[in-house]
């Protein structure tokens, strides 16, 4: 089975968050399933600069107004299609946002572009091959089914991936003429979203099959307070959507050969782990404790509930913990974390910014990692927690609520406890979750028992990645009458 994914983020390449791990380690994970996936992926300067085998596909002179050429190659270990347009994609950093962390203007545009060339796939593009199925990931790709729909390829399956409702993707209206696309498309049963375009709306309503990155996400957004203005669409879609929670790559996340651990380790050598916390603590400069170590890696946003982390900095530095933030995003937040590490320099170790390395570093030294997300889709941090044996501890939100055993009484009895969940979501709920890890701490062997559940959980893509290839087969098997 032949599968055009459609993503605007592929780790390594191009990241801001889960979307680029998952578009990356989704295909390698349906290999096993005789599935071959290939990837279309916006043709940015880092895209291009890792490009093997390259071959050009097709040349546009004027594609939303600008010269593009579709390329094939391959990156990563991964099959690619790349557009390259230079007017849209040349820009470094960030695929959204210019340095001042404002949208581009053209980003209706750009994403357009990009969805126009995934109907072009479809229809042909690429000689001697042409994709059964064509899943397109987020807002960003999403037009990409409605150009389908109103094409000669409208017979080709369509499944949309949510990977977060936060992002939609509305533009002005006035954009809808330069979209070439036929005047009904600009209804309530398509791209009209209360007088605007909604992309993402667009790619729900015409999509056959929607997909979310976790079945309680999946329900959450079919509630006004989970659907962000789209659960009236999503409920009338109620029987198209699956939730399928995500995997990760256990290559890049695996203790025993990570590359930037100086000391990797397995479940049966689980002892070397306590240089490399020996070694993260000396590397933010705090002092060697017994206490618990806590970290968080983790855009510093209001969604990922970075604030309520905020808010509890004085009650681990009171309790004796040490707490170490890695992340950016809100200026505010940021500032919260920079003046926590000077009130409790002993305390608090923080690095604002993104980088790879750190991340592994704290997930293979720290004790437990804090995810206080608001909502959560389904959160991939945690899953790099439990592998690592470092502990999560989660709001129980999305897929966060389950992917994580909270270990209350019965389920540590039971050996079943992998981490430690809370509500409500906000620092008293925080703080009482810190309270009970702060307990659980001093009972060394209850610790050590949780963490290495945490260690054996099966956070890799070999069950979801087969319900993918059932909802595949599925369509393939009721697959749209073909119209040409
Ligand atoms: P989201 O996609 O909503 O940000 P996920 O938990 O799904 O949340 O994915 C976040 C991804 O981004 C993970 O791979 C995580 O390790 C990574 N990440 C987040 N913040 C940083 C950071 N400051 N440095 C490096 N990696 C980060
Ligand atoms: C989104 C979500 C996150 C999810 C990721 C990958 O960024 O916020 O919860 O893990 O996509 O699906």
């Amino acid at each position: 089975m032949e599968i055009l994914a459609v993503s605007a983020e592929l780790f390594p390449l191009v990241k801001t968050g889960g979307l680029a791990d998952v578009a990356a380690s989704l295909p390698k994970a349906l290999m096993a399933f005789n599935i071959r996936v290939r990837t279309l992926v916006p043709g940015y300067p880092e895209v291009l600069d890792a490009l093997a085998d390259r071959t050009v596909v097709r040349s546009y002179d004027d594609l939303f107004g600008a010269a593009a050429t579709l390329l094939s190659g391959t990156a990563c270990g991964l099959e690619l299609l790349v557009l390259d347009a230079p007017d849209f994609f040349a820009r470094r950093g960030n695929p959204y946002m210019d340095q001042e962390c404002r949208n581009y203007d053209d980003n209706w545009k750009r994403f357009a572009a990009f969805s126009r060339v995934a109907c072009d796939i479809a229809l042909g593009a690429v000689v001697h091959w042409k994709p059964d199925i064509v899943h397109a990931h987020d807002w960003h790709s999403a037009l990409s089914l409605v150009y389908l729909k109103y094409s000669n390829a409208a017979h080709v399956p369509r499944v949309m991936t949510i990977h977060n409702l936060a992002f939609q993707g509305q533009f002005p209206a006035r954009h809808f003429a330069e979209l070439s696309l036929p005047e009904e498309a600009f209804s309530v049963d398509c791209l009209e979203y209360y007088g605007d375009l909604g992309y993402l709306k667009a790619g729900l309503m015409t999509a056959h099959l929607i997909t979310v990155v976790s079945p309680t996400y999946a329900r959450e957004i079919m509630s006004p307070a989970g659907g962000m203005g789209l659960e009236g669409v999503l409920n009338a879609r109620h029987d198209d959507v699956v939730g399928i929670v995500n995997g990760i790559d256990m290559d890049v996340w695996d203790p025993s050969r990570d590359p930037y651990l100086d000391h990797c380790y397995s479940f049966a050598t689980f002892q070397y782990r306590a240089q490399n916390r020996a070694k993260l603590l000396k590397s933010f400069g705090l002092p060697f404790t017994r206490r618990p170590v806590f970290a968080s890696v983790n855009r510093l946003t209001w969604q990922k509930g970075m604030d309520i982390l905020a808010d509890v900095v004085d009650e681990i530095a009171r309790r004796g913990g040490l707490l170490i933030v890695h992340g950016q995003g809100d200026a505010v937040i940021e500032d919260q974390f920079r003046d926590a590490a000077r009130r409790y320099p002993q305390h608090i170790g923080v690095k604002i910014g993104y980088e790879e390395r750190v991340a592994h570093l704290l997930h293979g030294g720290a004790d437990a990692m804090l995810v206080p997300s608001r909502f959560e889709p389904c959160g991939l941090t945690q899953l790099y927690a439990l592998r690592y044996g470092c502990v999560p501890i989660v709001s129980r939100t999305g897929g966060l609520s389950e992917t994580v055993i909270d270990a209350n009484d019965a389920a540590l009895h039971a050996r079943a406890a992998t981490g430690i969940q809370f509500t409500p979501i906000d620092s008293d709920g925080l703080r009482q979750a810190l309270r009970r890890a702060f307990a659980l701490f001093r009972n060394h062997r209850a610790f050590d028992q949780l963490r290495r559940q945490a260690m054996k959980a099966d956070c890799s893509w070999q069950r979801s990645a087969q319900q993918y290839a059932e909802l595949y087969d599925r369509l393939l098997r009721h697959q749209p009458a073909r119209t040409t």
